[in-house]
C-alpha cells in the first residue's frame, strides 16, 4: 500500500485527534504532503496546528465535507491519493442538545467523501470511527463482526457514516479501512469532554459535573498511541477491514475525576453528582487482538498519560482560556445550569 501514498487529505485535521495525527505524520513521513481540510466548527482551531503551520509540507484549506464542490476541488487541486476521515460533530451532549450537525457530518459528510473518493479512483480512505457504534456491554469486550448497537444521535450517525464505507468497499471495490478508537485524551482535546473540562475546571477552583452515579466505565487511549494506531492501520490494514483501538485501560468516571484532583491537588468537595445524561452507556471495552497481530500496541501507561495531560493543561492556559470565555459559555450554560442547580455533593 504504502508506495501509492503521497498526497494526504486530512479532513477534520485542525480537531483534537486530528491534529495530533498530522504532528505524529510530519515527524514520521518526509516525503508525504498533507492537505487538512476543516470547516473550523467550534472545536476545529488552527491553534491547534500552530507549531506545525508553517511546515511547506503542510497547507490548511477551509471546507465542509458535506460540500461535494469544495471537497472535490480540494482533490483535483492537491492531487489527492488518499482520505484519512477525522472530521465528525464529535460531542455527545451536543448531539443530544442538537442532532442535526452531527447527522449532516458524521453521515452526510462521510457519504459525499466517499462519493468523491470514487468519482477519483483514490488509492485508500480511512474512517476514523468510535468505540460508541457498538453501543454498551456490561461484561466481557466488544468484537469486530459484533452487532453495531448505537444509543445517541452522535454514536447513530457515526455508525450510518461507517456503514456507507462499507458499502462503497462492497459495491465499488474501494479500498477503505475503519478504526474504532475508544474514549481518546491528550493535548489539544476541547474542554467540553470530560477530561479536559474536569481539568480546566479544578485549575479554577469550578465545580465538576459528574453524571448520575460516576460509575460508568471507558476504556482510555492516550492520543498519541491512537495516531500511531491509525498510521498503522492506514499502512498496513487489509482493504474493507475494520479494527478495534482501545487503550485497554478501563476507568470508572468517579475514578478518573480522582485522578484528576490527586495530580492538581485540588479537593474532592470540588465534584458535584448531576442529573446523568439521557441514553448513557455504561460501560465500553474493546477486544484489540486484531490491531495488535497487525502491530500496534500502546506505549503509554494511563497514569504516565494522564500526569503529561494534566502537566500540558497547566502550561498552556493560553490555548484553553480563549475556548472557555467563548461560544463554550453559552453551551456549558445550556447543559451544566440547571444540573449544578439540582446537583448534590459526592
Ligand atoms: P474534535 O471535535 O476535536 O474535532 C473535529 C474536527 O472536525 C474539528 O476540527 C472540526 O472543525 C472538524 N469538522 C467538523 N465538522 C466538519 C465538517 N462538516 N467539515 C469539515 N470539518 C469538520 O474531534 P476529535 O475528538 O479530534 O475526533 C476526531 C475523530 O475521531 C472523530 O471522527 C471522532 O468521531 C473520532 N473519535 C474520537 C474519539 C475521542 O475520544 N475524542 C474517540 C474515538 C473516535
Ligand atoms: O468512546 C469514544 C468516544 O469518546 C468518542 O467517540 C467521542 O467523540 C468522545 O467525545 C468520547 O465520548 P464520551 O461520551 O465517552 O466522552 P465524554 O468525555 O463526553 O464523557 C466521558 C464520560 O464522562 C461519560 O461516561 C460521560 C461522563 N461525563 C462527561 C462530561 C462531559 C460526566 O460525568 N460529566 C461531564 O460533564
Amino acid at each position: 500500500m504504502g508506495n501509492a501514498m503521497k498526497n494526504l487529505l486530512i479532513t477534520g485535521g485542525a480537531g483534537f485527534i486530528g491534529s495530533n495525527f498530522v504532528r505524529h505524520m510530519l515527524a514520521k513521513y518526509p516525503d508525504y504532503r498533507l492537505i487538512v481540510f476543516d470547516k473550523l466548527t467550534y472545536a476545529g482551531r488552527l491553534e491547534n496546528l500552530q507549531d506545525v503551520l508553517k511546515d511547506p509540507r503542510l497547507t490548511f484549506v477551509r471546507g465542509d465535507i458535506a460540500d461535494r464542490a469544495a471537497v472535490e476541488q480540494a482533490v483535483r487541486e492537491h492531487r489527492i491519493d488518499t482520505i484519512v476521515n477525522f472530521a465528525a460533530e464529535t460531542h455527545v451532549d451536543r448531539s443530544i442538545l442538537d442532532p442535526d450537525s452531527a447527522h449532516r457530518t458524521n453521515f452526510t459528510g462521510v457519504y459525499v467523501l466517499l462519493e468523491v473518493a470514487r468519482q477519483f479512483g483514490l488509492e485508500r480512505f480511512h474512517q476514523v470511527s468510535t468505540d460508541e457504534v457498538y453501543g454498551s456491554i456490561p461484561v466481557g469486550y466488544f468484537k469486530e463482526g459484533d452487532p453495531l448497537q448505537p444509543n445517541s444521535p452522535y454514536s447513530a450517525s457515526k455508525a450510518g457514516g461507517e456503514l456507507m464505507v462499507r458499502a462503497y468497499h462492497e459495491t465499488y471495490g474501494l479500498n477503505t479501512v475503519v478504526t474504532r478508537g475508544s474514549n481518546t485524551f491528550g493535548p489539544y482535546h476541547y474542554p467540553e469532554k470530560l477530561m479536559p473540562l474536569f481539568i480546566t475546571n479544578a485549575i479554577d477552583n469550578e465545580p465538576l459535573p459528574l453524571y448520575g452515579d460516576g460509575m460508568q466505565v471507558r476504556d482510555w487511549l492516550y492520543v498519541k498511541d491512537h495516531a500511531a494506531g491509525i498510521d498503522l492501520v492506514l499502512h498496513q490494514g487489509g482493504s474493507g477491514e475494520v479494527y478495534n483501538l482501545g487503550g485497554g485501560n478501563e476507568r470508572h468516571n468517579i475514578d478518573v475525576t480522582r485522578l484528576i484532583l490527586k495530580l492538581l491537588g485540588k479537593p474532592e468537595s470540588l465534584i458535584r453528582r448531576v442529573t446523568d445524561r439521557p441514553g448513557h452507556d455504561r460501560r465500553y471495552a474493546l477486544d484489540c487482538a486484531k490491531i495488535r497481530a497487525l502491530g500496534w500496541a500502546p506505549t503509554h501507561t494511563f497514569e504516565d498519560a494522564v500526569a503529561e495531560t494534566v502537566d500540558w493543561f497547566v502550561k498552556n492556559e493560553w490555548w484553553w482560556r480563549p475556548i472557555k470565555s467563548g461560544e463554550f459559555k453559552e453551551y456549558y450554560r445550556r447543559q451544566y445550569a440547571e444540573r449544578l442547580a439540582t446537583a448534590t455533593a459526592l
